[in-house]
């Protein structure tokens, strides 16, 4: 058994759903390792659960796994809006949207986040950023007003496979965005911060 088997084994189920989301991503859709899994989905509940949060914002829905696991930890009458840019992904989220028992709070937009997010006339308490890593710094530019204080902002994949400690190549404009992003977060005085080391890095963000 490897530590990740104990912990998993050890830690709440996903539910059948989401494994059937979880098995259908791995057989269909490419690149399934993007969705968020059953750790981090876990942790991503359990956020909802303590945070309460009335409103969220998903910024990268992909297969609409994380969007469930928020949804579920949600409280009743909450709504999360969650964006996805690639149209093709559409009948795939709401097959399993359609299916989950907190499908009522939940919004799928299918756009470009960086033109769908000003449309948004909502205040955030919590927004977990999750998509085009070249643009992490322009989604957070563009949700910081949009967030109440005492808001989170929960980014996904800020040690970037460990590249963000390694020699970055002018051509990897990915790990490049990340660097830029983690060292805007450093310098923001008006956040405080940690990067918790799971799965591949989730920065936790407070507004003051
Ligand atoms: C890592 S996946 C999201 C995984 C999902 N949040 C989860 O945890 O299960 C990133 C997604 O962001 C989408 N994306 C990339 N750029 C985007 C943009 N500018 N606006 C909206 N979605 C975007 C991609 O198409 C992809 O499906």
């Amino acid at each position: 058994m490897t530590l990740e088997d104990y912990i998993l084994a050890h830690s709440d189920e996903e539910g059948e759903l989401l494994a059937a989301l979880n098995r259908d991503a791995h057989v269909n859709i490419l690149r399934p390792r993007m969705l968020s899994g059953h750790l981090q989905g876990r942790i991503l509940k359990m956020f909802c659960r303590m945070l309460r949060p009335q409103r969220v914002l998903e910024i990268g829905t992909y297969t609409g796994y994380a969007t469930l696991c928020l949804a579920e930890g949600m409280p009743e009458g909450s709504v999360i809006h969650t964006l996805e840019i690639n149209d093709e992904m559409e009948d795939f989220i709401r097959k399993y949207i359609d299916q989950s028992p907190h499908r009522e709070k939940i919004r799928l937009h299918i756009g470009d986040a960086l033109e769908l997010i000003p449309q948004l006339e909502e205040t955030f308490d919590l927004v977990f950023i999750d998509a085009d890593k070249r643009l992490y710094a322009e989604y957070y530019d563009l949700i910081f007003p949009k967030l109440r204080p005492g808001g989170v902002i929960l980014a996904d994949n800020t040690l970037w496979d460990g590249k963000v400690v390694e020699e970055t190549p002018a051509s990897d404009k990915q790990t490049l965005g990340i660097l830029a992003f983690n060292e805007k977060i450093k310098q923001d005085e008006r956040v405080e911060k940690v990067i918790l080391p799971l799965r591949d890095g989730l920065t936790m963000i407070w507004k003051k």
